[in-house]
């Protein structure tokens, strides 16, 4: 099956595609190292070129707040340990993708990333080791892709056999080609042009099957047609919202309750419907809310300084 770079490839409707279950177990990773030691994206550096400082306490105890919204909404969230060393290990988002059994045809398989940076290499083997005590088979990529980093670029499309795939300075896009000719995915590749938004999940979030919130300066013509043409209702994110303040970097669950919903059941109640994002986008709560969904705003300003928000700070998977 094929990868798709422009709507004149489009040989499918999503609503023909086959099903996926709800990512609604979550596995955040320990936040005792994190802080800035090296800029391997814009946002690390201050104005005058400098690194970011971290408050740390104030990091751990923003960490612990998402950890507890989370759960609070009945989502398991298991912890991955910390890694000597390796201060981003944090955004456990990046290390590696879930290709979960419904997608693979192969089971449960875990596809270790590989890093753009050499610095956050060693992370790579830690999540797989971390997978496949869970039960995940570590299936790694043998092409020529020079980098792919986890669902930081590769974005599930809720409840169906897609995949979305970021290309630009964490993925090439061999390893889209790669993923969609071993496995039979169907990947739409989207190129990124904003250094700024160095990863998929800071300008694109699925909210549910129907729903996106996006950024499209972030994309070139063909992903933005591609956008358009594939996710019916979008909400567009202002310049400042999505550029300071990642309002694209956030978790949507329906499966808040408590209750995994079946993946091909009705459309869940509008209060289970949460979108968890980063406090003060008034302009993208307030669409959302008009939307239908609950807003949960959290703090996340020490994890915005390394590039990164609610999104990239878990990894999300289906239960087995
Ligand atoms: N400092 C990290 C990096 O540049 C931040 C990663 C944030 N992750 C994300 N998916 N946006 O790799």
């Amino acid at each position: 099956m094929p990868y798709y770079d422009s709507c004149d490839e489009l040989d499918f409707r999503i609503e023909d595609l086959g099903p996926l279950p709800d990512f609604d177990m979550l596995w955040m990773a320990d936040p005792r190292d994190y802080q800035i030691s090296y800029a391997i994206n814009p946002h690390m550096r201050g104005p005058e070129g400098n690194l970011h400082q971290v408050d740390r306490e104030r990091a751990r105890s923003q960490w612990l707040a998402l950890r507890r919204v989370f759960e609070a909404r009945g989502l398991q969230v298991e912890v991955i340990p910390p890694l000597d060393g390796h201060p981003d290990l944090v955004f456990c988002a990046n290390p590696g993708l879930p290709l979960p059994a419904a997608a693979s045809g192969a089971g449960n398989l875990w596809l270790p990333s590989r890093m753009a940076s050499p610095q956050r290499q060693g992370e790579v083997d830690h999540l797989a080791s971390f997978a496949s005590s869970r039960g995940w088979t570590v299936a790694p990529l043998d092409g020529p892709a020079r980098c792919l980093e986890g669902t930081g670029d590769g974005l599930w499309h809720p409840r169906r056999q897609l995949l979305w795939g970021g290309v630009g300075p964490r993925t090439d896009g061999a390893a889209w080609e790669e993923l969609s000719r071993r496995y039979g995915l169907r990947v739409v590749r989207l190129e990124l042009v904003d250094p700024d938004f160095y990863h998929l999940d800071t300008c694109l979030a699925l909210l549910d099957e129907k729903t996106c919130l996006w950024y499209p300066g972030a994309f070139s013509e063909d992903g933005r047609e591609l956008i358009r043409r594939l996710v019916a209702k979008r909400i567009e994110v202002d310049e400042v919202e999505a550029r300071k303040g990642f309002a694209c970097n956030v978790f949507a669950s329906h499966a808040f309750a408590g209750e995994a919903l079946a993946s091909d059941g009705p459309a869940p109640p509008a209060e289970q419907r949460v979108v968890v994002i980063e406090e003060g986008c008034a302009r993208v709560g307030e669409a959302l809310r008009q939307a239908n969904w609950r807003v949960q705003e959290v703090q996340t300003s020490e994890f915005k300084k390394s590039g990164g928000s609610v999104f990239c700070m878990k990894l999300a998977l289906p239960h087995d």
